[in-house]
């Protein structure tokens, strides 16, 4: 593997405790979507510290610019918010907050920008173009996300390409993923409430029942993914919640069901929506009963650059060694709202694995899950050598 550039290298393993005791101390407080008041505060802290003028952006969002010699603007991005779950681990620093824990490692991404700003910092009468550093708000799905508010704000005007990176331990440790085109996924949101006819449990003829209904319409959209797409469809369609009823022998007169669809490409999308629609009434249809959909769209896809999902690769096979840089896995089916960024600039989104060979690591949104500090060295020379690629005035 080859060892990130010696010199950078030791400034990095300089200012990481800084940026563990910033990240645990961000863990303990974590601060949902929009609401990251302390948070911002404590980035804003570290900018000025190291001469930055930071402004804000989306309410809790914090903006910083490097100001380079040329022309070229490249923009980083981390989010900030934790998640509404329960903390489980036994971590000195765990949340001190209840039902609110940083389950996705954005307490991580927030200090390794921070380690950005550092070095950056250094660097400013040497760089040879402009960086703009973007703390986001509001990543999981409060209100439309916070990435949709910064760039409605005009947080990346003038800038020409952005880059933003999540920790995960799906993947092997310090292995960097990446592709071009779809990286993450569209996502809907799907609601279904089925109105039958309630009675009594011994009289199932007289009613309309709901929950047979339901039931019918859960197994049946199996069927939308499986055979309305042929084997290199990609979607997911899945009911997480169902439902319905009081008690034993109550026939209810309504059920509801919750769940969720994701896509990759615009074609395969309007179909998975037509057919889910088509099986939902049908089967209304033919059980006698009626029903409300709603299908909402979530987070557009992560639709990666290809020059800039090439630039990350390079960067990635310069930092940890082309054995270590792969498109395994991808695209993936979460949703992220960095989508919106890369919609408003050429931009790259890329993947940085925590996991192990010889234990499973809990994944993100897991109530055991914490972000591994000992990845932070790979994200920031990761930053860093895009910078660099980016800025070359070579290029
Ligand atoms: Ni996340």
């Amino acid at each position: 593997m080859p060892a990130i550039d010696p010199a950078l290298r030791r400034e990095i393993d300089e200012l990481v405790p800084e940026l563990v005791a910033i990240r645990h101390d961000l863990h303990q407080h974590p601060e949902l979507g929009f609401e990251e008041h302390r948070t911002s505060g404590v980035v804003r802290a570290f900018l000025e510290r190291h001469g930055y003028a930071p402004r804000s952006s989306a309410g809790t969002g914090v903006i910083a610019d490097v100001q380079g010699a040329s022309g070229r603007r490249i923009a980083l991005r981390a989010d900030m918010d934790c998640l509404p779950m329960p903390e489980r681990t036994p971590l000195p620093y765990r949340s001190v907050y209840e039902g609110r824990a940083h389950k996705c490692g954005h307490d991580g991404h927030t200090a390794v920008l921070l380690g950005v700003a550092a070095l950056l910092a250094r660097r400013r009468a040497q760089l040879p173009g402009a960086v703009r550093l973007l703390f986001q708000p509001a990543e999981e799905g409060v209100d439309g996300g916070g990435a949709r508010r910064m760039v409605a704000e005009g947080a990346l005007a003038g800038c020409d390409e952005v880059y933003g990176l999540h920790n995960w331990p799906g993947y092997p440790f310090g292995h960097v993923h990446v592709k071009p085109g779809a990286m993450m996924a569209q996502t809907h949101w799907l609601g279904i409430t089925v109105h039958g006819k309630g009675g009594h449990g011994s009289q199932p003829q007289v009613c309309r029942d709901p929950i047979v209904a339901a039931s019918q319409i859960v197994v049946a959209l199996q069927s939308v993914v499986a055979r309305g797409l042929g084997y290199d469809g990609g979607a997911v369609v899945s009911v997480c919640r169902f439902s319905a009823g009081t008690t034993d022998n109550v026939l209810p007169d309504h059920a509801e069901l919750e769940g969720t669809i994701r896509t990759f490409a615009p074609a395969v999308t309007e179909r998975v929506l037509a057919r889910v629609s088509e099986v939902v009434h049908g089967i209304a249809a033919a059980m006698g009963v009626r029903v409300e959909l709603a299908l909402e769209p979530g987070y557009p896809v992560v639709d990666n650059d290809a020059g800039c999902a090439e630039a990350v690769r390079r960067v990635a096979i310069a930092t940890v060694g082309e054995d270590c840089v792969s498109d395994d896995g991808l695209p993936m089916a979460g949703g992220e709202d960095f989508a919106y960024m890369a919609q408003a600039v050429p931009g790259a989104f890329f993947f940085v694995g925590t996991g192990a060979a010889d234990r499973e690591v809990p994944g993100c949104h897991h109530p055991d899950f914490d972000f591994d500090d000992r990845v932070i060295p790979t994200a920031l020379a990761m930053f860093m050598g895009v910078i660099a690629d980016r800025l070359a005035p070579s290029r």
